[in-house]
């Protein structure tokens, strides 16, 4: 089905062969693309594949590539695969990228989602060549029907040089009107307050502007969207959301959140899938969301009319997911609002509206200093996304994470944390499966005693407790008290032994069979 409905644009369409052959070796590519939604199909494949012939030539040949976030396999994977990418920004969650960022093969600029936009305006990352769009379709008169994301596109298509197109016919119609562009922001001193009141508010408009002259290729394509597949519930996701849902009740009673809560904030992942999950059958609606991605989760909360309205930037669905919107996209399109990433995740709008944020994490320490981005100190797992864009601003920011990881090896409470994202300042809700610890109005003393408590494994509870309360002794207590010699050796345990476990300590020569077994020690 032709999508490309603009006669002024018909001398442009051609293949993605054609189109690649516009990127240039060192091109700065700026591409569509937010959590496997809306990202180009064939021309990054077309790109992959000059590359490698240029690479079998002998001829260097690499890219920088901007996007919204995530992307997938055929995007990201297949680039790094053939080593053709110098630098990545903002976000990847992709196991070869990972890869290859970890092995010190490509730079990797790991930035809050709502800074892109004005970091490439002041001219940070240098100029930006190309842009490759992947959008629903191009109206009569040149305007362009977004894609399942809106990411960076708008400030790739005001910034780029030149701008390539894929019109994706696999994409339903009926996005049509989903969207809503914003083109107020301006850098300091010309900044206007967004005028963005409540969560479902459009204040934009329903398509991206392109100049015609900007636009050098068009490109159709029919090709699906990344999945994102979601794992059932287990019992740690349940038992997770069971304390958030119990903790927003409490919230309600005591007068702090009205019964309709706040606009929700939900992170990517299983946990927060199941958080979503929990909510259809809690007592608080309608509710709406002021969130990041919409996942399977936020459908179902939509579909019963738990949620009354959701804005995002992008769709992240799993196979079901993606056919249930396109069986109801009708009822959807009206209760659904895209919007630019520096406006779904914009600071200002987030602590108007009073966010309630949950992000997932890699670590926790006990003072409540998180870790959203690192394995181990050193290697990047996904990165910040947009988790400090809300938690810095939201009205109640909760990071949740099952105790432990990697079969009980890795505690994810740990004395120190070995990377940190989001400061202690700016987390005032821990939540495991072991419990939650509402960290706001606490001193760091007490911030770690609750953190022990409620959010702690058993299995590493008495060694959290050992280190804090000789941290305690040795520093005569102190603000924030530390054994800076041990505050990482949990890490360097699991590194040298593959868990963090203390090793059993031997019994004494002394001890009888009936004798209690000594207290575990951290190392
Ligand atoms: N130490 C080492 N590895 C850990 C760990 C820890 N403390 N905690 C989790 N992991 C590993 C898991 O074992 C898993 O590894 P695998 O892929 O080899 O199986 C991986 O990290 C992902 O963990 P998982 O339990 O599947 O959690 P998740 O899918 O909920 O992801 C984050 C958790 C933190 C990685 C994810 O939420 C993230 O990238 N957050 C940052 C971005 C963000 O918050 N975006 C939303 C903002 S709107």
């Amino acid at each position: 089905m032709n999508r490309q409905l603009c006669p002024a644009l018909d001398d442009r369409v051609m293949t993605a062969e054609q189109a690649a052959a516009f990127i240039a070796p060192g091109s700065h590519v700026g591409m569509s693309g937010f959590t496997g939604a809306g990202y180009p199909k064939a021309v990054p494949a077309a790109l992959v594949r000059r590359i490698s012939e240029a690479k079998q030539r002998g001829t260097p040949f690499t890219v920088s590539v901007w996007t919204g976030a995530s992307t997938a396999p055929d995007l990201d994977g297949a680039l790094a695969s053939v080593d053709g990418i110098d630098l990545r920004m903002p976000y990847q969650s992709d196991p070869v990228t990972r890869s290859k960022i970890n092995a010190g093969l490509l730079d990797y600029l790991d930035v809050h989602l709502s800074h892109v936009a004005q970091m490439v305006w002041e001219g940070f990352f240098g100029q930006l060549d190309v842009a490759v769009i992947e959008v629903a379709g191009i109206t009569a008169d040149g305007s362009l029907i977004p894609s399942s994301s809106v990411g960076n596109n708008k400030t790739w298509i005001d910034q780029a040089d030149k701008v390539i197109l894929e019109v994706n016919s696999w994409q339903p119609a009926e996005l049509e009107g989903m969207h809503d562009i914003y083109y107020g922001t301006a850098l300091p001193p010309n900044r206007k307050p967004i005028p963005l009141l409540q969560a479902g508010d459009r204040i934009g408009e329903p398509y991206l502007r392109c100049p015609p002259e900007k636009i050098i290729a068009i490109v159709a394509t029919h090709n699906p969207d990344r999945n994102t597949s979601f794992r059932p519930p287990d019992d740690a996701s349940r038992l997770i959301a069971g304390h958030v849902l119990d903790f927003l009740a409490h919230e309600v009673k005591v007068g702090r959140l009205p019964d309709t809560l706040l606009p929700l904030q939900s992170g990517v992942g299983n946990i927060a899938n199941a958080v979503l999950i929990g909510l259809e059958a809690g007592p608080f609606r309608p509710l709406t969301a002021y969130t990041e991605v919409i996942q399977d989760g936020m459908l179902d909360l939509l579909r019963s009319g738990t949620v009354s309205v959701a804005s995002a930037t992008a769709f992240s669905l799993s196979d079901d997911g993606i056919a249930e919107l396109r069986a109801n996209i009708g009822h959807y399109r009206d209760r659904i609002i895209l919007r630019p990433q520096e406006i779904s995740n914009h600071p200002e709008v987030i602590r108007r509206l009073g966010c309630l944020a949950m992000n997932g994490m890699i670590e926790a320490d006990i003072y409540g200093n998180v870790n959203s981005t690192h394995v181990m100190g050193s290697s990047i797992q996904n990165g910040i996304g947009g988790s400090g864009d809300f938690a810095r601003n939201a009205y109640i920011s909760m990071f949740l994470t099952p105790s432990t990881a990697k079969r009980g090896a890795i505690s994810c409470i740990v004395p120190m944390a070995s990377h940190v994202d989001h400061t202690e300042h700016d987390v005032q809700v821990i939540v495991t499966e072991q419990g939650l610890a509402d960290l706001r109005g606490l001193a760091p003393r007490r911030r770690a005693q609750k953190i022990i408590d409620h959010c702690a494994h058993p299995d590493y509870r008495p060694a959290l407790q050992d280190y804090f309360d000789r941290a305690m002794a040795s520093t005569c207590g102190k603000q924030t008290p530390h054994l800076l010699s041990e505050a990482f050796a949990w890490h360097s345990r699991y590194l040298q032994d593959g868990t963090m476990q203390p090793a059993p300590v031997a019994p004494p020569v002394s001890s009888r069979p009936d004798e209690p077994a000594p207290a575990r020690a951290a190392r």
